[in-house]
């Protein structure tokens, strides 16, 4: 079993990569593989609306034309058992690259081609406001949606503010033990 973690974040040992890590503890420890991957670190742009209606080939063909690193994090997930999304909470909201990809990766789910490896796949997603600790819960029901959108079973969103990071460690293995049972528990995607 494999479980990759996508993260919204640049800083790979900051406040949204601990938070991450204590999940990817508990599913290492329920015995699954994990990779994280950085968005920020990647190629990564965002949708440029091909057509004048606003669409492109992603609403045919469930592909995206643009060449950069989105169809290898694609390849990524749907190879991919279960994920977490992980992402710093900027502006209430999700990072720009976690913001960028989740635009381009909602597209291409239009169509059920581009759904295959994503539709059902268990996940859960990290939001962590670590300034002011405002926003951690607005930033969940975005990606939340967004997910929703994609297709994903998604079993939790975990809200983290700095204010209660250390607290939540615990919980967030627990979530990654579980996250690990439901990735068990789902027939392989063919
Ligand atoms: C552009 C920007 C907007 C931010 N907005 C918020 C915010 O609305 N609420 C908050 O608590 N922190 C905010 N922060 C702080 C980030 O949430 C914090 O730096 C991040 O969670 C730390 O995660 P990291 O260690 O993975 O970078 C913001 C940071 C940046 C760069």
């Amino acid at each position: 079993m494999k479980i990759v973690m996508i993260s919204g974040s640049r800083n790979l040992s900051g406040q949204t990569a601990r938070a991450a890590n204590a999940l990817l503890d508990g599913v290492s420890n329920a015995g699954c593989d994990v990779e994280s991957i950085f968005l920020p670190t990647l190629e990564l742009d965002r949708c440029s609306q091909c057509e004048d209606n606003g669409w492109g080939i992603c609403r045919k063909e469930g592909i995206c034309i643009i060449e950069d690193d989105f169809a290898s994090v694609v390849k990524k997930v749907r190879e991919a058992d279960a994920a977490v999304f992980a992402t710093p909470s900027y502006y209430g909201d999700l990072s720009e690259s976690m913001r960028a990809f989740m635009d381009r990766l909602r597209r291409i789910c239009v169509v059920s081609d581009g759904r295959i490896g994503i539709q059902d796949k268990p996940v859960m997603g990290v939001c962590v406001a670590g300034g002011g600790g405002g926003g951690a819960l607005a930033c969940c029901l975005s990606l939340e949606k967004v997910m929703n959108a994609c297709g994903f079973d998604v079993l939790d969103m975990v809200p983290v503010k700095r204010q209660n990071l250390k607290a939540k460690l615990n919980n967030l293995r627990l979530n990654g033990a579980w996250l690990a049972t439901a990735a068990k528990m789902k027939p392989t995607v063919q």
